[in-house]
């Protein structure tokens, strides 16, 4: 039998609301806690705030029972044995994580701690910042043996977070205290022992009651680095795969079959081989520079970082290289956008590599129909709707009387829109696919013009005869 733990989450945001529910979800007893008055409100209504699967179905079903919500940090550590923080970690102007949140949390948690308790970095974080949570516990009267800083790293996903949170390839408890590991076995314990998974309701995914994930215990500090070399590594891969597909187009080789021959080596994998604009969102790009940062700081030279951010750069220079190619002169085009999220499936805009380049575009004179399933309210937000950029209800509209349309998010609705009717509405058929959504050959019997990423472009077929004076 599992026990029901009461857990607090600081932080209602994309890491701490999918916790909370998911913390739920495995029979704990939830109190959710924000500084944002508005937010906490909109919460206990009922309203989730953002795009994520499974949220609203998870929130809906434990709200008022086994989660609740509220702004009183104070009530919330009183009442919990585990206080999770979940709050932002922002980069900072020279690349830092900056870590004022976090301390501003550690700080009032101690103002309430009178019983043990287990406090637990969920944010990322640079090496050392548990040493330091714990330092600002004690400074503020508070005595050592009553409470540990375990640190417990996130590696959802936005869009999959709640069945990457509830099926996860491994847990990473880093705790330097017997009884503090303990605690945080026993709350994954219904994941650990594979119990959730039997649950006739349970959320589906890879994880089962015979293949449950595997918890692993470590120091806090190699806690800490775990989360930030693993997201270092992904984008490394990404920006790998990415300067390899820019040798397959100088070579007009093929990068669809260059990745998967490198992934079918199980030492490689076949995932994050997937060439692009870039990577964004909210972890990649503040992370690789924080842990670059944190080796600038220790003395350790990992300048492969920055060569990784400087091909994450380049890589959306290079896509806006290939809109010019194709259309000759930017001033004055009118170009139809696919996708203004980071990623397909999410509503988050934050470092989204689509809003930058809709950036560059606006400033080369160009006017921009843009479209995207969930994210265009955030992006008006950022980038108001003006004569040069409207946003409309569908793709379609987006289409219609365009020079040419940018796919710049991967949403999987993109990828089964119809063609003929593509085609039909736009002034030039002329597709470039930030995102490879589409298959060459398909597009070139559509009628297309189409440039994609470390692919060859194709001309639609009536097209060939004049390829030999005007080629993109
Ligand atoms: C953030 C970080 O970006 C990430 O590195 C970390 O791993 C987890 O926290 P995310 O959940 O996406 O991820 O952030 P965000 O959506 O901004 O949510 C943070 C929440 O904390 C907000 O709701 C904010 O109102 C709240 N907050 C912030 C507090 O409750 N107290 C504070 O002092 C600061
Ligand atoms: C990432 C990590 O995957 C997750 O483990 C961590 O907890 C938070 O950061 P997230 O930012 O939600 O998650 O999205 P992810 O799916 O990793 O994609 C990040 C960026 O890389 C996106 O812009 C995406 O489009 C891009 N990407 C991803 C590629 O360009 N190619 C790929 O093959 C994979």
């Amino acid at each position: 039998m599992n026990k029901t733990i009461q857990i607090a989450v600081v932080g209602s945001g994309y890491v701490g609301l999918v916790a909370a529910v998911c913390f739920a979800e495995i029979g704990h007893d939830v109190v959710c806690v924000d500084n944002d008055e508005r937010k906490v409100a909109a919460l206990q209504s009922g309203d989730t705030l953002i795009h994520e699967n499974h949220l609203p179905e998870l929130l809906n079903r434990y709200r008022n029972t086994k989660i609740r919500f509220t702004t009183d940090l104070g009530e919330a550590t009183r009442t919990s044995d585990a206080i999770f923080i979940a709050v932002g970690t922002p980069q900072s102007e020279n690349g830092d994580a900056d870590l004022s949140y976090v301390e501003a949390v550690a700080c009032e948690i101690a103002r309430s701690l009178t019983s043990y308790k287990v406090i637990v970095e969920k944010s990322t974080v640079p090496v050392y910042t548990n040493k330091w949570i714990r330092r600002a516990i004690e400074r503020n009267g508070v005595a050592r043996h009553i409470f540990d800083v375990v640190s417990n790293p996130e590696f959802l996903r936005e869009g999959t977070a709640v069945s990457d949170f509830l099926h996860p390839d491994r847990i990473v408890v880093g705790a330097d205290s017997e009884a503090a590991a303990e605690l945080l076995a026993a709350i994954y314990a219904p994941l650990t022992t594979g119990a959730y998974y039997a649950q006739p309701n349970a959320i589906p995914g890879a994880c089962t009651t015979t293949t449950p994930p595997p918890l692993l215990q470590t120091s806090t500090k190699s806690a800490e680095i775990i989360k930030h070399a693993s997201n270092a590594f992904l984008a490394l891969k990404i920006s790998f795969i990415n300067a390899v597909s820019n040798l397959c187009e100088a070579t007009d080789a093929n990068i669809e079959q260059v990745a998967r021959g490198m992934g079918l080596d199980s030492r490689i994998g076949p995932r994050f081989l997937r060439p692009g604009i870039g990577y964004g969102g909210s972890c990649f790009p503040k992370d690789v520079a924080a842990f670059r940062s944190v080796a600038d700081g220790l003395g350790v030279d990992f300048s492969l970082l920055t060569e990784v951010e400087k091909i994450n750069v380049s890589q959306k220079k290079r896509f806006l290289s290939k809109v010019r190619t194709a259309l000759w002169t930017l001033r004055g085009k009118r170009l139809a956008v696919l996708g203004l999220a980071f990623k397909g499936e999410t509503d988050d805009i934050r470092e989204s590599p689509a809003i930058d380049l809709v950036e560059m575009l606006l400033a080369e004179g160009s006017s921009i129909t843009a479209y995207d399933p969930a994210a265009m309210k955030r992006a008006q937000a950022e980038l108001p709707a003006s004569p040069q950029l409207r946003y409309v209800e569908d793709s379609y509209a987006a289409a219609k009387d365009a020079d040419a349309l940018l796919v710049l998010t991967d949403w999987r609705e993109f990828a089964t829109l119809d063609l003929e009717r593509i085609n039909t509405l736009m002034r030039y058929p002329i597709v470039i696919d930030g995102r490879n959504l589409f298959d060459p050959k398909t597009m070139q019997q559509h009628g297309f013009t189409y440039l994609s990423i470390g692919r060859p472009a194709v001309n639609p077929a009536r097209e060939l005869e004049s390829a030999a004076t005007v080629s993109v």
